[in-house]
């Protein structure tokens, strides 16, 4: 089966499962998109606008509003920067700096070759041990700009 087709027979669940013209559906289906496809599409805002008979824009409003919705895959490792108020004072700025730098991406973007992606996220609960960064789910405590460099190289070497 081709993507369209999965795609298509993805809508097409979603859209038996949650009825046409119910705003409640929205958040549901663009959460269940999100899931299976890892991103949203200008075509399935199009697509999910019309079955909840809802303007298109309202849509992508509410996907922009909600960080949980991206327009562009995560990367093959996802970097997350800590920029709480405990890591910002224990210097995620520079640590933030330091990877787009050397990723030569811009937070909240993937890199070209979809190896890297890079975030900046709210406090992740472990103010006690900023920065704190977080790669694909995996906590790095107390990092400093040189030791996140050589994990960094470290999966720039194994590229997936
Ligand atoms: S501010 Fe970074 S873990 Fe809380």
């Amino acid at each position: 089966m081709q993507q369209d087709d999965i795609m298509e027979q993805l809508l097409l669940d979603l859209f038996s499962k949650y009825p046409a013209g119910k705003k409640e559906g929205l958040i549901p289906i663009l959460q269940e998109i999100q899931e299976e496809k890892g991103s949203l599409t200008g075509e399935i805002l199009t697509a999910v606008a019309q079955h909840l008979e809802l303007p298109v824009n309202k849509v992508y409003g509410v996907a922009a509003f909600y960080n949980q919705f991206l327009f562009r895959p995560h990367g093959a490792f996802h970097i997350q920067v800590c920029d709480g108020t405990g890591c910002h004072l224990g210097g995620s700025v520079s640590l933030l700096t330091a990877v787009e730098k050397f990723l030569k991406i811009k937070a909240g973007n993937t890199s070209r070759d979809g190896q890297f992606s890079l975030e900046a996220v709210p406090c992740m609960g472990a103010c006690d041990q900023s920065p704190v960064i977080s790669i694909n789910g995996e906590r790095y405590p107390r990092i400093n700009e040189e030791e996140l460099r050589k994990i960094i190289g470290v999966i720039k070497e194994k590229k997936v």
